[in-house]
């Protein structure tokens, strides 16, 4: 009985709700999960997509219903799990039956696993999903990474299933082997980023402004009817809006101060440092979460030196005046994360298409935001320019960069940590300083150890007179 044009392994939160959207968009889904009451409940709670939907207890089972040549979507964790799927699944499958992996892997996994794919002749893809639950079950963004013989096979359902903007579906090949995890990664790095922005203003608005969770969740709302428009801020409005039911509080102060992370804002640091990418609103970002996390240490610190002094001078901070530093935030952290894809695509030979990367985010996505269709054209007119520079972006840098100043200047002066929206600032800072201090680093390395620098006034590598007039 092979009646399925697809099969998703796993129903987790993400699987379920990707086998949901896969069958209400008319293709019938064979879909497996380990425990096979998981696959009893979400059947039994699919409702008329059951019709579409062919639950399977076995393996063996599941390979049966669908039609050949297979396509099968892994939704699993990432990591060993994967391996072990792929695994337990090859023996079973034809030569042409392609493995998708669906789940946030580390590219360099996706890497290897295509490579083994390739060497044994079978086809393989690695696809990055983002929009969490609502996306996976209503439109996600996706990023493909693989042959492009593989993706062309599985583009139909993926565009079906996929987030549209302005009818356009957000599902695009990005590259071979792990270029498609890679973009999700990155998308990951800038998430942390523009997360710890908004967060970074939260705390000014409630430390420094002694704004309540309704107040701020208010000024987000309006926020989001204006260039800051995106899913981030639109949902801060929310967040900031609700109420614990237990205790009628605000659902914001009853959340424990503790940041998880699963690990791929760590991998995007990590991969820029390899590469040599200045992504510094990114690095911010991941090592805010990591201070977060060691809430007992934090809590000695404040007992030992005293909290920094609450409330900011009367007046010294206007809405407006913390809408502009977001803005000016907002595009350092999206330009950093292009130059770091940039810088990938170049390292890793891919040519990874820069505009079509912005416009896959434009929707479904965690970072869609009306911001991402004017970077689409940016990067469409020069792919290779550091977006802050495309003429669009740069004027409107010009434009709240200043208030980014005096809002980093009194957070700074008044003891309020701001760590990316500083960070952002002082990239600015580096990237429009023709004569920096890396003279002097350069004078120490070649006073200690002989590395020689360059001139301004001749060519050639050169060495100072250390030593000699000493
Ligand atoms: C998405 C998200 C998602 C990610 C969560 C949690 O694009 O839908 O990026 O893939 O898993 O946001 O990530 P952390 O646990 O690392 O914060």
């Amino acid at each position: 009985m092979s009646s399925a044009q697809i099969g998703l392994i796993g129903l987790g939160t993400m699987g379920a709700m990707l086998s949901l959207n896969i069958a209400e968009k008319g293709f019938p889904v064979a879909v497996y999960n380990r425990t096979a009451a998981r696959t009893r409940d979400f059947v039994a709670n699919a409702g008329e997509l059951a019709a579409n939907i062919v639950p399977a207890k076995s393996l063996e089972e599941f390979v049966a219903a669908i039609t050949p040549p297979r396509n099968i979507i892994l939704m699993i964790p990432a990591g060993e799990p994967v391996d072990e799927q792929i695994a337990a699944l090859r023996p079973l499958l034809d030569g042409d039956d392609l493995i998708i992996d669906a789940g946030n892997a580390n590219f360099h996994d996706t890497d290897r696993r295509a490579r083994d794919a390739a060497a044994a002749g079978v086809p393989y893809l690695g696809i990055g999903v983002s929009g969490g639950e609502e996306g996976a079950r209503h439109g996600p963004s996706i990023m493909g990474g693989g042959t492009q013989a593989a993706w062309a096979r599985v583009a139909p359902v993926l565009q079906a299933i996929a987030a549209k903007y302005e009818g356009q579906p957000c599902a695009v090949y990005m590259g071979p082997d792990g270029a498609g995890h890679f973009v999700k990664t990155v998308h990951n790095g800038i998430e942390y980023a523009d997360m710890q922005m908004i967060a970074e203003i939260y705390g000014i608005m409630r430390d420094g402004l002694g704004q309540d969770a309704k107040r701020v969740g208010e000024t987000f709302a309006a926020w989001n009817g204006g260039p800051l428009r995106s899913y981030l801020v639109e949902i801060t409005g929310e967040i900031g809006a609700a109420t614990d039911p237990d205790t009628g509080r605000p659902v914001l102060d009853i959340i424990l101060d503790r940041a998880g992370q699963k690990g791929t804002g760590r991998w995007t640091v990590i991969e820029a440092q390899h590469l040599g990418a200045p992504i510094p609103v990114i690095e911010a970002a991941v090592t805010a979460r990591n201070v977060s996390a060691a809430l007992a240490t934090r809590k000695s610190g404040e007992a030992l030196f005293g909290a920094a002094p609450s409330g900011l001078p009367a007046g010294a901070v206007s809405d407006a005046m913390l809408e502009s530093a977001l803005i000016a935030g907002k595009v350092m952290c999206y330009a950093q994360g292009f130059d770091l894809l940039r810088a990938a695509g170049t390292a890793f030979g891919w040519s990874l298409p820069m505009p079509a990367v912005a416009e896959v985010w434009r929707e479904g996505c965690i970072i869609r935001s009306a911001m991402l269709n004017d970077m689409a054209t940016a990067l469409a007119d020069d792919a290779d320019r550091n977006l802050m520079f495309a003429p669009y972006f740069a004027d409107l840098v010009g434009r709240h960069v200043p208030a980014l100043r005096k809002t980093v200047a009194l957070a700074l002066t008044h003891g309020q940590p701001v760590p990316a929206l500083s960070a952002a600032l002082t990239w600015f800072d580096m990237m429009r300083t023709g004569r920096s201090t890396a003279n002097m680093v350069q004078a120490q390395r070649d006073f200690f150890g002989a590395h020689s620098f360059e001139r301004v006034d001749r060519d050639g590598a050169h060495h100072g007179p250390w030593g000699d007039q000493a």
